[in-house]
């Protein structure tokens, strides 16, 4: 997958710091894993093509769920149930996935939380635009 490493890198960082501070203090568990699906193809809204997004990471953990009100705005930003929380992560999070062609979807209940990240293969390098419309938003987000 072509792609920009340091924004991919800060994707699961920020996952993995929301499941962090999610789970139970004493048995926390965060899974990740990977796969490759060769059949996966997406249906577009409204048009014929079929997205191929063969590569997939999900981010699991058993924390509490994510908060019912929360749901329909999740990756807006300033989203936040934290004290000290910018609500900027998961906004960043959907708006990178979404630079590089990729689907964010998640599925919650009590005790498992569920990130899947879908995935592209191109030959394609990522349109320089892409990378340095990314690295800005990457600063605004910081
Ligand atoms: N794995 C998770 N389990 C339960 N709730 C979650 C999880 N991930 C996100 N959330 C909820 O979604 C909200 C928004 O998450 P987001 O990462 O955008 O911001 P934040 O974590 O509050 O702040 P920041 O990422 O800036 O530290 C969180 O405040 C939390 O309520
Ligand atoms: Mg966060």
């Amino acid at each position: 997958m072509l792609g920009n490493r340091d924004l991919l890198v800060q994707i699961f960082l920020n996952l993995i710091k929301n499941a962090c501070e999610a789970v139970p203090k004493e048995s926390g568990e965060i899974t990740l894993t990977t796969s490759y699906r060769h059949g996966m193809r997406v249906a577009v809204a409204g048009s014929r093509e079929r997205l191929h997004l063969p590569l997939q990471v999900t981010v699991q953990d058993n924390g509490p769920g994510i908060p019912e009100d929360l749901r329909a705005n999740l990756f807006e930003p300033f989203v936040t149930t934290k004290i000290n929380g910018s609500g900027l992560g998961l906004a960043f999070v959907a708006k990178t996935i979404a630079d590089h062609g990729g689907v964010i979807e998640v599925d919650s209940v009590a005790r498992r939380t569920i990130f899947r990240l879908t995935f592209p293969i191109t030959d394609e390098p990522t349109p320089r635009r892409v990378r340095r419309r990314a690295a800005t938003d990457l600063e605004r987000a910081l």
